[in-house]
């Protein structure tokens, strides 16, 4: 299949890309749009057909459930049995933006859509593109990450085509995203909300409209065999980029060290090294190829360039990543997660 691909302005939308994209979607078809997030790979939710071919677009296993965008609330009514109070209140507060919520689902939302689930992940992106796609075509748009399942989630066009040119019918390309990590998921189908997947909008931001908040304890740490993640994506090695990947945690200055050791002996072995450091620390590296990934001062170039960077090591065929640890600030439960699963829990103190 060709893929077919187009730049779109935020600022000033091409409703004739808008009206291609809702003819693809009501066929049942495929296209990538950006979110604030992440790149999503959208196809109709509430037909079951559509949602498979995502799965096997992205090679995605069948009991990972996909999440429900919508454009207005009236959509949310549409896809879920109830809205509680609680949910109310976050959807006043955090949408459009980086926050999905469970719900128990509706009638017409296909299992195909949910993985085999009575539950039903609703999100209201905050992004011009993806809103306007939503609300034109009048669909609500299953999407998960436009990636191919294993890698890591796209933040550009670029990313998305790298993985599905070919195997989907369009690509919405509206620039590099602002967040670069996919939303966090929080449950409210019983009693306390329920955070499945840390995100953005983290722990004290939605206590601060809630009150008490916990935290999936499957998704805290390493993989327990005794604890199963309440959502199911969180349970497959994601975001893996193909080198072996070991974050160093410890005081700045031994941490460097530490990586600039290692990074020498494998070089002196033939291997290619990757660092991962950050503006702060960036001349405290001496060998191998050293990137910043953003600026521990904002966050947010952090987890914007988190993707990227993993996808370029994997680009470049860096053997070996050594990267530091981003533990602190609001955002560093969120990337934390990320970086961990990417480096398959490999830490070493310092
Ligand atoms: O930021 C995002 O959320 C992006 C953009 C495109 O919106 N989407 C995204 O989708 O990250 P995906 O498919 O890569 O991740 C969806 C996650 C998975 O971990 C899945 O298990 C979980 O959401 N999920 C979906 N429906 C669920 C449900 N009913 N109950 C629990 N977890 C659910
Ligand atoms: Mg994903």
């Amino acid at each position: 299949m060709e893929t077919i691909y187009r730049k779109i302005d935020t600022e000033n939308i091409d409703m004739s890309a808008i009206e291609e994209a809702t003819s693809i979607l009501r066929e049942g078809n495929m296209v990538a749009f950006p979110t604030e997030t992440v790149y999503g790979l959208g196809a109709d939710a509430l037909n079951a057909d559509a949602s498979k071919k995502i799965y096997a677009a992205k090679g995605r296993p069948s009991d990972n459930p996909l999440i429900i965008h919508v454009s207005n609330i009236s959509q949310v009514e549409r896809v879920v049995k109830e809205v509680p109070k609680t949910a109310r209140k976050l959807m006043d507060t955090f949408w459009p933006g980086p926050l999905t919520i469970v719900f128990k689902k509706a009638d017409i939302v296909p299992h195909g859509t949910t993985g085999g689930l009575d539950t039903v992940a609703v999100r209201m992106p905050n992004h011009k593109v993806a809103l306007t796609l939503i609300e034109h075509s009048d669909i609500v748009i299953a999407a998960p990450s436009a990636n191919t399942s294993g890698r890591p989630s796209p933040t550009t066009a670029k990313h998305v085509m790298d993985d599905l040119n070919g195997k989907i019918s369009m690509v919405l390309d509206g620039g590099p995203v602002g967040i670069g990590i996919e939303s966090t998921i929080v449950d409210v189908t019983s009693g306390v909300p329920t955070i499945l997947r840390p995100g953005y909008i983290n722990k004290k931001m939605l206590e601060e409209v809630v009150g008490h908040v916990e935290i999936d304890k499957a998704i805290l740490g390493k993989p327990d065999k005794n604890l199963k993640p309440k959502a199911p994506g969180m349970k497959y090695k994601h975001y893996a980029p193909k080198a072996d990947f070991t974050i160093y945690e410890g005081s700045r200055d031994c941490v460097a060290e530490k990586i600039n050791q290692v990074a020498k002996e494998y070089i002196e072995q033939g291997y290619k090294v990757g660092i991962i450091a950050s503006d702060e620390t960036v001349d405290l590296y001496t060998v191998g190829e050293i990137v910043s990934i953003g600026s521990r001062e904002d966050e947010i170039t952090i987890s914007k360039n988190l993707y990227g960077v993993l996808r370029d090591f994997d680009d470049k065929q860096v053997d070996y990543i050594l990267g530091e640890s981003f533990e602190s600030g609001e955002l560093g439960q969120a990337i934390m997660n990320r970086l961990l699963k990417a480096a398959g829990y490999q830490v070493v103190q310092i």
